[in-house]
């Protein structure tokens, strides 16, 4: 028979996202809702070794649907990549009396919380919760969405001195090993090339697309390159090589680094972290284990961590095609 659960520990962990306080919003108000206590873990998987955790009631979290980053913190810590560590954590959650752990992250988070389960038989649940939308069992991860705006955002106001002063500028986007921001916000930002992990166009076609544009009658463009992107060169060296390829480029280069991180999340992160979340509690409750909560069509389904864990989402492959037909 499970155990039943009167206890909840909630954490954000890995790289912060935005929506992840509405998520543990979600979580907290769940728990209180189906009168069961929730404990917030402080710096993600390192509050859980140090024994430092706050009580949190429906209260605690007034005021912070709208806000970015994560009110309980967030670390990737070394210290859980070790027995010691782990064995740490599960002496603080026996004393805390936590019976099942809800984890807020991406895939190292999951990683960590699989084989901290494991190890030490505690129920953890994973809502997916990083900007570069790279969880596979999820069409949309919690903080993509933001991101995704502030990027466009970004490049928007990019374009106006681009055109001012017929340059070409090269967009570094986030995304660690994931082209998913790069993609989609060069289709919504109107970029002339966008470079990206999961398909290395080579350097010559970025040349006779970037020649192409410019005996076509375009005076500046902007091209989109994912941090993770496998071209053979960082975005300063492309930019240089295009430069000394093609001289009448002006190129200028801009990394929007961590601003994609931050800022109030967009109506789709907070919806979509409310329901996660509540799923995420409801399925603690009835006794799962071991699972992620994930959005796919609009329906709120889980997958066992260790499907998540094995697989990548696959990007889009037509968005290339429909980017090419647009940048005509
Ligand atoms: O995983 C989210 C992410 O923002 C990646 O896009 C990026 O590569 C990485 O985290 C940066 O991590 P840090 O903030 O630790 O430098």
């Amino acid at each position: 028979m499970t155990k039943r659960i009167k206890r909840i520990g909630v954490m954000t962990s890995g790289g912060d996202a935005p929506g992840m306080n509405a998520a543990i919003r979600a979580v907290v108000r769940a728990c209180a809702y189906y009168r069961v206590e929730c404990v917030g873990f402080m710096m993600g998987f390192q509050g859980m070794i140090d024994g430092d955790y706050i009580e949190l009631n429906a209260r605690s979290v007034r005021n912070i649907i709208n806000l970015g980053g994560t009110f309980l913190k967030s670390a990737r810590s070394k210290e859980f990549l070790t027995k010691e560590g782990r064995e740490k954590a599960a002496a603080n959650m026996h004393e805390a009396n936590i019976d099942a752990m809800i984890l807020i992250g991406g895939d190292g988070t999951f990683r960590g919380g699989q084989i901290f389960s494991a190890e030490h038989n505690i129920p953890v649940i994973g809502v997916p919760g990083t900007i570069d939308n790279d969880i596979f069992g999820t069409h949309y991860t919690i903080g993509y969405d933001t991101a995704l705006n502030t990027v466009i955002d970004a490049v928007d106001k990019i374009r106006d001195t681009a055109s001012s002063h017929n340059r070409l500028f090269f967009v570094e986007v986030m995304g660690r090993d994931a082209g998913f921001i790069a993609l989609n916000s060069g289709i919504g930002a109107g970029a002339e090339e966008i470079l990206i992990p999961e398909e290395n166009l080579g350097l010559d076609r970025l040349l006779n697309s970037l020649e192409r544009s410019r005996r076509s009658g375009k005076t500046s463009s902007i091209v989109i390159v994912s941090e993770g992107d496998k071209i053979g060169k960082n975005v300063f060296e492309l930019a240089a090589y295009v430069k000394e390829n093609l001289p009448y480029y002006d190129a200028k280069v801009t990394v929007l680094g961590h601003i994609q991180r931050g800022g109030s999340p967009t109506c789709f992160d907070r919806v979509l972290a409310s329901r996660l979340c509540v799923k995420a509690v409801e399925l603690a409750l009835d006794g799962q284990h071991d699972i992620m909560v994930g959005m796919l069509n609009n329906e709120v389904q889980s997958i066992e961590l260790e499907k998540a864990l094995q697989s990548k989402p696959t990007i889009n492959k037509d968005l290339l095609r429909i980017s090419d037909i647009l940048s005509v």
